[in-house]
């Protein structure tokens, strides 16, 4: 799938706010600047979040909960992480129960710790755009209709 513009991105992260429940992984990854946090920003806005969704990139770890989105949702970025040790005390595992997790970064604690996520690679491509690939597990096959 082809995203031209920012909007574009923001758009796609609409479209997941409408089949996401908690529980659920949303992997971003691609390199800096790639737009995995404009996707994280158009499904929280599409969750019911008002203000736009800071980059989570200094705190780790952003929660949002009711009622300023639907159900809890955690905006994760991974970046600063160096080890997968580092990540046991953020609680993933925990807030995965109830949980929406988004996280940018995903291959910092390894693509294994992510089995079940929906798994979205974001590319630069030399026109500007970006290219998404997906990489889709059971759980999201009868969800992800978006290609
Ligand atoms: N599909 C797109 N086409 C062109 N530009 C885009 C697209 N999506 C997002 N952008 C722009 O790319 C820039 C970086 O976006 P964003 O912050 O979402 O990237 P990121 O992958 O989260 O970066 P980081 O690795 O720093 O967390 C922003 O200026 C954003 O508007
Ligand atoms: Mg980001």
């Amino acid at each position: 799938m082809r995203l031209s513009s920012p909007e574009d991105s923001l758009a796609l992260g609409e479209r997941l706010a409408a089949v996401v429940r908690p529980g659920d992984v949303i992997a971003l990854s691609g390199p800096l600047g790639a737009g995995k946090t404009s996707i994280a920003r158009g499904l929280l806005a599409a969750l019911g979040l008002e203000e736009e969704a800071p980059s989570p990139s200094f705190a780790i770890v952003q929660p949002y909960d009711p009622p300023h989105v639907r159900f809890p949702v955690l905006h994760v970025d991974l970046y600063r992480i160096e080890e997968p040790e580092e990540a046991e005390e953020l609680g993933l595992d925990e807030a995965r129960e109830d949980s929406l997790l988004i996280v940018e970064w995903p291959e910092r604690l390894g693509e294994d710790y992510w089995h079940d996520a929906l798994w979205l690679s974001l590319e630069l491509t030399p026109d500007g755009a970006r290219a998404l690939t997906a990489k889709v597990p059971a759980a999201w096959r009868d969800r992800w209709l978006l290609t």
